[in-house]
Formats: C-alpha cells, structure tokens, sequence
C-alpha cells in the first residue's frame, strides 16, 4: 500500500512504465529501494533517468531527507477528532489524531464502547467544530454497536440524525481471521468513501476467546501483533485516525500497585500509538489516563457518559 498512489504516479511513458514492471517492480517501495546503477540496465534506460525515477518514488512516498522543523509542521497540523470532553481532548493534545493508532483500555463499563461511537459521530462535524467532516468505520467484534446511541449522540450535537447514521459504515467481526480480513477489505473504502476513523471494538476479544490460557499466550499474541502492525499501517499510510478497545479485567490476585495491570493489559504494550487507561468513578464519571506518552501531558482527566454522549463533567 502506499497511500493509494501507484507506479503510475512516478510520470514516466507508458514504455518505460511497462518495462519497469516487467523487470519485476510492482510497487513505489520497490523502485524506491532500488540500485540506480542497476534499475538503469534491468530496465535498460539511462542513468540519469533511473536516478530521476527513483527520486521521484521516494518523494511520493515521502521518504526525503526533512529538518525537524519541516517534522513540527507535518506533525503539528494533523487534524485531532475532539471526543465532546474538553479536558480529555487535552489529556490527548487536542483529541484523537489521526495517522495513529489510540487504544482505550480498561474494565467493563468503563466507557469505551461509548467513546468510539461518539468519535464516530463527532469524525462528521465541521473543523471548527472539532470534526473532519468525513465519514467512520466501525468494525464491532462484541456486537454492542447501538444506532440509538448514535442517533441521540448525533441529536444531541444538532446533526442531522439519519445522515449521520448513513455516514458510518458498520461491520460485524465473528472471529479473529475475519476481523483481520475486514481490516483489509475495508482499507479499500477509506479513500473512496472519506473515512478519516476507523474503529475496531474490541481489538482483543476473538483473539482471547480463540486462543485462551497461558499455552496459547506465544500464538495468540503473534497473530495479535499482526493485526495491530496491520492497523497501524492504515493509520499511517491512510492518514487516518485508528481507535481500537481493549477490554481488561482487574486481577485480585494483585494486591499492590494497579490491579488493573492485567490480564493480556500489557498486550498492545509494544504497539506504536497512544495508550488511554479508563477507570470508572462516581456515578456516571469516568477518569482517563494516558500511559506510555513522553509527548503527552502527564495527569488525569475526569469525563462524563450522559444521555448527550461523552461531556465534560458539570461542577
Ligand atoms: P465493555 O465493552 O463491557 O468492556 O465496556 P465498555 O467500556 O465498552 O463500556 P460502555 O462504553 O459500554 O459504557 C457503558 C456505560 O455507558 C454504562 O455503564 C452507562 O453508564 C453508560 N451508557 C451507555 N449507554 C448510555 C445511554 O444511552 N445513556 C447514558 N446516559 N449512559 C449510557
Ligand atoms: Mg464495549
């Protein structure tokens, strides 16, 4: 994959184009890798011309020689998707951001469900509404989707609700392999489509069930790094915000430290991206903490689920 961009877009004729990929370059990456001694006699073109066809690859798929600078500037302006809690946007620096993978983990009812849907509604309003005016995907591996969420999220937000609803594509996951085979199908819709979220709740559970127990850890966690690369990549290539759920069960037999450091919690541990732990408090407020994030503020952010979705908590 390279963003939807094609050999095509390297510019040159249709003879040279056919030659190199007879020569066996398929994609970008490979004339982006490739000698331009010998890309010049495979192909059999000059040397100047296979050196402008390499260059060209790279720049098209980004891979030039940038200051930091240049880094703050593509960095810095990526969109954010705000999550309708002010103080969480800022725990996040300024709420879920695309070209990366965030994770909300913690136990049940800790609102992660809740926050994707809101995301996925809130991924639709205008800019200056903390939106990307752009569609979301939402691959739902637990079946506990609501569209009478989404309608009451969108009302609340005075988007127009059968419109908002139309504008996520929702798909049912039945098992790990067929989570890993959306994952892919869908990365076909994103560019057609504008999806600028892509949801997957939970990453985890197939994978759990279908691969339970500690003799099974090895295999259910390499096939788990697959899917998380796999989700990474999109993010990435896509510039697409990824949001994935982790269910994770508070251990008793931890008596010190935090007891919900856990069962499979250290699971996406080594996954790039922002790691969001939940916590429940009183009533229907929820504590957020991001774990793992140098570039991040350090703290605590206290939100609420209400009837309008995911708000600052009133005081
Ligand atoms: P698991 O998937 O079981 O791990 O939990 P989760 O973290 O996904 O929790 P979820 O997002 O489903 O949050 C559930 C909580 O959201 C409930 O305990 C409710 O407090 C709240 N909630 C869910 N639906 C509504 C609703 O329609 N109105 C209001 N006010 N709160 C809701
Ligand atoms: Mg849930």
């Amino acid at each position: 994959m390279s963003g939807g961009k094609s050999l095509e877009d390297l510019g040159v004729s249709s003879t040279i184009l056919a030659k190199i990929k007879e020569a066996g370059f398929k994609t970008l990456e490979s004339v982006a890798v490739a000698n331009v001694t010998e890309l010049a006699s495979i192909v059999g073109i000059p040397l100047p011309t296979a050196h402008r066809i390499v260059t060209k690859a790279r720049e098209l798929l980004g891979l030039t020689l940038k200051t930091a600078l240049d880094l703050k500037k593509e960095k810095g302006a990526l969109p954010k998707i705000q999550t309708g809690s002010r103080r969480l946007d800022e725990l996040l620096g300024g709420g879920v951001e695309v070209g990366t993978v965030t994770e909300f983990f913690g136990e049940y009812g800790t609102g992660k469900t809740q926050l994707c849907m809101q995301l996925s509604v809130n991924v639709q309003l205008p800019r200056d509404r903390g939106g990307l005016e752009a569609r979301a995907v939402y691959v739902d591996a637990e079946g506990t989707f609501r569209w009478e969420r989404v309608e009451a999220m969108a009302k609340a937000l005075g988007l127009e609700p059968e419109k908002a609803m139309a504008n996520i594509y929702w798909i049912r996951a039945i098992s790990s392999d067929h989570q890993m085979a959306l994952v892919e199908e869908v990365a076909e819709l994103i560019p057609k489509e504008d999806i600028k979220i892509l949801v997957v709740d939970s990453v985890t559970g197939h994978f759990r069930a279908e691969y339970p127990g500690r003799e099974n850890l090895a295999v259910r966690q390499q096939k788990l790094n697959r899917h998380l690369h796999q989700l990474s990549r999109i993010a990435d290539v896509y510039g697409i915000a990824v949001v994935v759920t982790n269910q994770v069960m508070a251990r008793p037999d931890v008596f010190y430290g935090d007891p919900t450091q856990a069962v499979g919690g250290h699971v996406l541990a080594h996954a790039p991206g922002v790691r969001v732990q939940l916590r429940k408090s009183r009533g229907n407020r929820r504590i957020a903490r991001v774990v793992d994030a140098p570039h991040l503020p350090e703290g605590e952010a206290v939100f609420a689920i209400t009837e309008e979705g995911i708000r600052d908590i009133e005081e």
